[in-house]
């Protein structure tokens, strides 16, 4: 756990509402490449265009049918539902939905006998993303307010947990490893996209919130990553470096990159 946890959580949480806040703003526009037209500050919201949907994490064909907003507010370095070979009545959780995309895709995929959860910590993206789920019409969706540190979900209530760019987030990774071991059923598994550094983060930087906040320092690496999971009582743990996506920083530090996590609950 790093030292200023809970003002690190408060900036995260800030940045969030910020751009759930831009992006309804969006609501005049119409296509995404006048969403894209606002990085330049050219129209009325000055919305971080660099990551998440923006940058070709997802196939045109994924995209199609989804509200703009949810697309917008996409702020993921990857797309775990692509891989995480979700099916028909399988239970999902989405730990940090922000505006929903992985939920609306992930919701495709389990069809009507399934369910998918997003859990979120920012009010501003928890209404975002229901007034998307509103718009797409869909009803095996819900989103909650809460925190992946202290999931309000019953023990193996869940099948499959995803997230996008989320866990580097968090200050207190134990906690979330516990947490998603505990809510997933027996034989669950885990499947994440997320960040992680080549290397340990040097304490100084770590206690960027900026530089957290963007999902940068708050990454951590493989070693500790492994470690993590495997304590939490997870097996068959895989890490890979997520292929075709460009958010490698180098703070002349440790090079931060996207990698994609597999992890099972033993039956
Ligand atoms: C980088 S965005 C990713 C959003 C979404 N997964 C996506 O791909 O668009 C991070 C999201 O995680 C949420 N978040 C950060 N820390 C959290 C925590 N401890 N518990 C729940 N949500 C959290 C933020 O509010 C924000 O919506």
């Amino acid at each position: 756990m790093i030292n200023n946890s809970a003002n690190i959580k408060d900036f995260v949480r800030e940045k969030y509402g910020e751009r759930a806040r831009q992006v309804t703003q969006l609501t005049v526009l119409t296509n995404i490449s006048e969403a894209e037209s606002c990085a330049d500050g050219t129209c009325e919201t000055n919305l971080d265009t660099s990551f998440g949907a923006f940058s070709n994490l997802y196939a045109q064909a994924e995209l199609e049918g989804l509200p703009l907003e949810a697309i917008a507010s996409s702020a993921g370095c990857g797309n775990p539902t692509a891989l995480a070979g979700l099916k028909n009545g399988e239970r999902v959780l989405d730990l940090g939905s922000g505006g929903g995309i992985d939920c609306f895709l992930a919701a495709r995929q389990v069809g009507q006998n399934g369910h998918v959860t997003g859990l979120d910590m920012t009010a501003d993206m928890i209404m975002l993303a229901q007034k998307n789920a509103a718009s797409l019409g869909v009803t095996n969706v819900d989103f909650i307010h809460g925190e992946m540190e202290q999931i309000p979900l019953p023990d193996a209530s869940i099948d499959v947990v995803i997230s996008n760019c989320v866990v580097c987030l968090s200050p207190d990774k134990d906690a979330v490893a516990r947490e998603s071991f505990r809510i997933l059923s027996p034989g669950g598994r885990l499947h994440i996209s997320d960040m992680m550094s080549l290397g340990e983060v040097p304490e100084t930087l770590r206690n960027d919130p900026e530089q957290w906040a963007a999902c940068v320092t708050g990454a951590e690496d493989r070693d500790a990553y492994l470690s993590r999971l495997g304590n939490a009582g997870f097996t068959n743990i895989s890490i890979e470096e997520e292929e075709g996506t460009a958010r490698i920083y180098d703070l002349s530090a440790p090079a931060v990159i996207s990698v994609k996590v597999v992890a099972f609950k033993p039956n």
